[in-house]
């Protein structure tokens, strides 16, 4: 659990009132609508031992209807994408684009602790053909210790997903820095981020000299998790061109 967080996992499942989970042997059933009448469904093991990514947080919790909405919108948006996942945690949300189309290739990726719990939620859901899990802790590739991205992790991403990954502030400049490092103009970067302190300001100063942003507004489910001080992005990649 993150400092100051004293909510249950199931406190934590219930931003979206129309999202549907139960939870058995501490597998986690979650049903996102996705369209009228149609629905998809991803089991998590869900293990807080391993770190605070082993449980599902709220962010990741409304990521998976915003991957949804963008594939809504967009012709194609996921066929034969390549995506990373970012701090992915348990994984529920790589899982979920892999689960939308098979044919994207899906990494999800965090530190090391993490990786057994997301390889098991990749098996639960039999998602072996097209997500892969990888170790890339953004420490490693920050550019001043001219560290390479791992192997088993591509060098540029068509996609980057990341959920709830702004709540360290030692660990900004490197998230910023692997965003940047996986990412060109034509990125497509998808980021649900929880505001939690003042603190937070920095990330964003930081962020704003290598990218752009703005919020997803048409999502019908904005007013309900704006509420719990939750805000999708999407970034835009300008390596100080244009900041916001
Ligand atoms: C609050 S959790 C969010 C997990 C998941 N995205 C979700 O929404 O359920 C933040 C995640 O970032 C990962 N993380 C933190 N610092 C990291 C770093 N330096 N490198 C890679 N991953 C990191 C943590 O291990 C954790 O899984």
């Amino acid at each position: 659990m993150l400092k100051g967080s004293r909510k249950s996992q199931s406190e934590l499942l219930s931003v979206l009132p129309h999202q549907h989970f139960s939870e058995s042997n501490g597998v986690l059933d979650l049903t996102f609508s996705i369209s009228v009448g149609q629905s998809l469904s991803v089991k998590l093991i869900v293990d807080s031992k391993p770190g605070c990514g082993g449980i599902a947080w709220p962010a990741g919790q409304v990521m998976p209807p915003l991957i949804v909405l963008f594939t809504y919108k967009t012709a194609n948006p996921l066929g034969n994408k390549c995506i990373v996942e970012l701090g992915s945690g348990t994984g529920l949300v790589g899982l979920v684009a892999g689960k939308l189309d098979p044919t994207c290739k899906v990494y999800i990726t965090d530190q090391a602790p993490l990786l057994d719990i997301m390889n098991k939620n990749v098996a639960l859901n039999s998602l072996e053909e097209n997500v892969e899990v990888s170790q890339l802790n953004w420490a490693l590739i920050e550019e001043i210790r001219g560290e390479p991205i791992p192997s088993g992790v591509p060098s540029k991403a068509d996609i980057i997903l990341a959920a709830d990954c702004v709540y360290f502030e030692p660990a900004f400049p490197l998230l910023v820095q692997t965003l940047s490092d996986l990412s060109d103009a034509k990125t497509v970067i998808l980021f649900c981020y929880r505001k939690r302190r003042r603190a937070d300001k920095r990330f964003f100063s930081l962020l704003k000299k290598r990218f752009s942003w703005c919020e997803v507004v048409d999502d019908p489910n904005r007013t309900i998790y704006n509420k719990e001080a939750i805000t999708l992005l999407r970034l835009f990649k300008t390596d100080g061109r244009k900041g916001k």
